[in-house]
């Protein structure tokens, strides 16, 4: 059974339709990778899945169903148990997310008062031994240190101590390892990898480095434009990318072969104040066809039925294909 079935999720916050149809699941234990270029909505959609839009945003959703719940009935009540407990957050700036008033090790301990009852001794425990799995050296110490005391890759890990602290079901990663040098992003991997074989935890991990990607996800969802544009497991999006974007994405990375290659992807994404009614790629895609005026649906690919992409080209009876299928 999914862990979560989110389908058609559309968030609009005043006149820009930031996300406009993201469609994704998640088995327990399942990593997916968000991906695509900035702008295109992966934030807000990590945001929505914990119900911390502003007030002014405006979403909806076909289903949103997680642990077997509709997550669109709850309250902000029902929430506040799930946040953090249940679904916890790895915010792309620590600074943010961290209060700069309180310890670390307060910070770390709270949620395990708050949603599982523990004492605040026992608490204080669990963080320090959190820490020390986490690689922290004289954890005790540092547990009683303001975050001012810590470097970034030290905060990076205190932030997702914090997150992991109640062993959630789901872990949200938005860009954990951007802002990190490359010793300590192996590191956080490495870390974020080893909780989710202890605790079986899923993870939707996003992230603009498709090198981390093909080092953690199981699955893949590309975006563009506020949508799902490609899904599938890791070897079907990198290996058999079927959308001109996710092609033209992988191009813009430089690869073994072509190591010193970055092929910039021309043109810029559609203002989503006034997005496209046909496909959202159409002004950039060097395939373009009449038909993608129109919106396209998610086609399923040739390699397997979880392969889809949202491409007139994967249409059945699309004439290149037939040709392909003659020959
Ligand atoms: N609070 C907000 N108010 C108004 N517009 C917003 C708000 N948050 C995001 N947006 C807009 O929604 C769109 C999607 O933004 P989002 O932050 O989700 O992008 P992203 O994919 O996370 O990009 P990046 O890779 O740069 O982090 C953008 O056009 C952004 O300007
Ligand atoms: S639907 Fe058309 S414009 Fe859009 S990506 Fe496919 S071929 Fe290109
Ligand atoms: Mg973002």
């Amino acid at each position: 059974m999914k862990l979560l079935e989110l389908d058609n999720l559309q968030v609009s916050i005043g006149p820009v339709q930031a996300v406009r149809d993201v469609s994704l699941s998640l088995a327990p234990g399942e990593c997916r990778a968000l991906v695509g270029e900035s702008g295109c909505g992966k934030s807000v959609t990590a945001m929505s899945l914990l119900n911390l839009m502003p007030p002014t945003a405006q979403t909806n959703a076909a289903r949103w169903d997680f642990a077997g719940r509709d997550m669109r009935q709850l309250s902000e009540r029902e929430w506040r148990r799930i946040r953090g407990n249940e679904i916890a957050m790895i915010f792309q700036n620590p600074m943010t997310a961290l209060d700069p008033t309180q310890t670390i090790g307060s910070q770390i301990a709270e949620p395990l008062r708050i949603h599982k009852g523990l004492s605040k001794r026992e608490a204080r425990m669990r963080a320090i031994a959190l820490l020390e799995r986490l690689a922290i050296a004289n954890p005790a110490q540092r547990a009683a240190q303001y975050p001012f005391e810590f470097s970034g890759g030290m905060l990076q890990r205190a932030m997702i101590a914090m997150a992991v602290v109640c062993e959630p079901q789901l872990l949200i990663a938005d860009e954990p390892t951007t802002a990190l040098d490359v010793t300590v992003q192996a590191e956080v991997l490495s870390i974020l990898r080893e909780l989710r074989e202890s605790s079986g935890t899923a993870m939707l991990f996003i992230t603009h480095d498709l090198g981390v990607v093909a080092e953690i996800a199981d699955s893949v969802s590309v975006m563009y434009a506020g949508q799902t544009v490609e899904t599938g497991s890791l070897q079907d999006v990198f290996s058999r990318e079927a959308h001109p974007y996710t092609q033209a994405l992988k191009r813009a990375v430089p690869n073994m072969e072509n190591p010193h290659r970055l092929e910039a992807i021309a043109g810029t994404p559609p203002d989503l104040r006034h997005p496209p009614k046909g496909c959202g790629f159409a002004a950039r895609c060097c395939e373009r066809m009449a038909i993608c005026d129109q919106l396209p649906p998610n086609f399923p690919c040739e390699s397997t039925a979880a392969h889809q992409a949202r491409c007139w080209l994967w249409h059945p009876e699309h004439p290149a294909r037939w040709r392909e299928s003659e020959q």
